[in-house]
């Protein structure tokens, strides 16, 4: 028997062998009766079920926005959790956000609400003012975002009550420092013990944002007999940058990537703020989206063309590879049984890094092509191009023709046209209800052209500017 310790609205739980792939909605609703948290789409799309969750993390409080509806119980293990009853005053007095949504009238059916309130909160204890990208997460069908805005200014202009508890010392009382093993999960203290177990039991799903493996169990119904959460594992969310590159640790959120990015490639930052929404990008994890092998995930064409590579680990032995060589086929990796994503390490060696991504809405939507350029250029020559799509292939891929028609060439537009045919040479895509093979070919095309305009002129993509803003 096993238990896991977390708070919930500042008090302490303890739940002895909860089942592994139960999840917080579910609990919350049927287990506490705690409905204000709403289920609407159950995949992570609409934040009707938006909480807000608290860690540790050395010694700051790092509090996050989170679908409550694609997080299983065992990744609150040494973790609070605040949901919407859980924001007002013991008194009953309103937070400043819900006195916000009622006076700027924010609901109408009420549904969005409570996600909202709890977006809205989330932010306002960060004291975050891109309401816009807070609320990308956050479907709301009938009342319209202007009022939700306004009251999300409003609230702004509001310091925090002074009712709201730091949960610091309560978290560290949960006094969380071993292996957890619970009835068909492990929730791992360190990363040693986990690589030896992992060898050990490498049927396990592991789980590290559970953004996919949230939706198999709540889309697809599928039983994960045995699971590995790998979120209380400090070593996997380490980012270290020497003079050599940078090192990422496989548990890295792709909202601490993205914070990252900022300092060192706008256009990444950017492409990451178009990552799913901040509920999304606060509980994915870059190990996740690479080990999935999607061919649309959104970091790995960037990190191709960044040069990364990989280190997979199993046991005490590890091995790295250039990132490109690990994706195989459509779901196919070059990663044994046992062995799991242990970091990416980026060189410090891109003066030019562009990435574009399109799909047909702005926020919250999968590429149909992603296009990530690294080109060098000196003294107006093209020394280096390293290309990398997503969306073209069965897996991200890069553009060898491309690159090869580039390289040596003076950094013209002639040049650029020249080397639009090899695009047809490098990839053959398909047509999905996202886009036609055509489409997609043509709009790999106008990316290299528009990467070309934007270094030529010494510009980044208005958005990118915009990002990091
Ligand atoms: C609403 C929504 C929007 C999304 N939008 C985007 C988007 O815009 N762009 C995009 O690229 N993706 C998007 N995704 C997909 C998803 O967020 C990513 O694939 C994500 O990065 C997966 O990371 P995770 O930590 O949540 O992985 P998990 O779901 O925990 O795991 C995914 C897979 O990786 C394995 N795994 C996890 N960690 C490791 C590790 N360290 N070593 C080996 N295997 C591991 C798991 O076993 C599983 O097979 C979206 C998902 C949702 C639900
Ligand atoms: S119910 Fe829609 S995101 Fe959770
Ligand atoms: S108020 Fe009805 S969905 Fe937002």
């Amino acid at each position: 028997m096993g238990e896991i310790r977390f708070l919930l609205n500042g008090l302490p739980v303890t739940l002895t062998d909860p089942q592994p792939t139960m999840t917080l909605l579910d609990w919350l609703r049927e287990e506490r009766n705690l409905c204000g948290t709403k289920e609407g789409c159950n995949e992570g799309d609409c934040g009707a079920c938006t909480v807000t969750l608290t860690s540790l993390e050395g010694d700051h409080l790092a509090h996050r926005a989170v679908n409550a509806c694609i997080l299983f119980m065992p990744q609150l293990h040494g973790r609070a959790v605040r949901t919407v009853e859980g924001i007002a005053s013991p008194e009953g007095a309103l937070h400043p956000v819900q006195q916000a949504m009622i006076d700027h009238h924010g609901s109408q059916c009420g549904f969005c609400t409570p996600g909202i309130v709890m977006s809205l909160y989330t932010a306002h204890r960060d004291g975050r003012q891109d309401h816009d990208d807070v609320l990308a997460g956050n479907l709301c069908r009938c009342t319209g975002y202007a009022p939700i805005l306004r009251a999300a200014e409003a609230a702004a202009s509001e310091p925090r009550p002074q009712w709201e508890l730091n949960e610091a010392e309560a978290l560290v009382a949960l006094d969380i420092t071993e292996d957890t093993i619970l009835n068909g999960a492990f929730i791992p203290s360190s990363l040693d013990s986990f690589a030896s177990w992992y060898a050990e039991h490498s049927d396990a799903t592991l789980v590290g944002g559970a953004t996919d493996v949230g939706l198999w169990v709540t889309k697809s119904l599928r039983e994960l007999p045995q699971t590995a959460f790998l979120h209380r594992l400090a070593e996997l969310q380490r980012i270290e940058t020497t003079e050599a590159g940078t090192t990422i640790g496989a548990g890295v959120s792709i909202a601490r990537l993205r914070g990252w990015a900022a300092g060192f490639y706008p256009d990444l930052a950017e492409l990451l703020r178009r990552y799913g929404s901040v509920q999304v990008r606060n509980a994915a994890t870059i190990g996740g989206n690479i080990a999935n092998g999607s061919p649309i995930g959104d970091a790995p064409p960037a990190l191709i063309a960044l040069g990364a590579t990989l280190t997979l680990r199993r046991g005490e032995s590890r091995r790295e590879m250039p990132l490109e060589d690990f994706f195989v086929a459509y779901g196919k990796q070059d990663r044994q049984p046992g062995e799991f994503v242990e970091s990416i390490f980026v060189p410090e060696n891109a003066q030019n890094l562009r990435c574009h991504k399109l799909s047909k809405r702005f926020d919250q939507d999968i590429s149909a092509v992603c296009g990530c350029f690294n080109i060098t250029v000196v003294e107006d020559t093209i020394t280096a191009a390293r290309v990398a799509f997503g969306g073209m292939a069965a897996t991200p891929r890069r553009a060898n023709a491309v690159e090869t028609a580039l390289v040596g060439q003076p950094f013209t537009e002639a040049t650029i046209t020249a080397a639009l045919p090899a695009f047809a040479e490098d990839f053959t895509p398909l047509s999905d209800m996202r886009a036609s093979a055509d489409y997609r070919l043509q709009c790999a095309r106008n990316m290299l052209r528009r990467t070309f305009l934007e270094i030529s002129a010494g510009t980044q993509t208005r958005l990118a500017r915009r990002g990091a803003a």
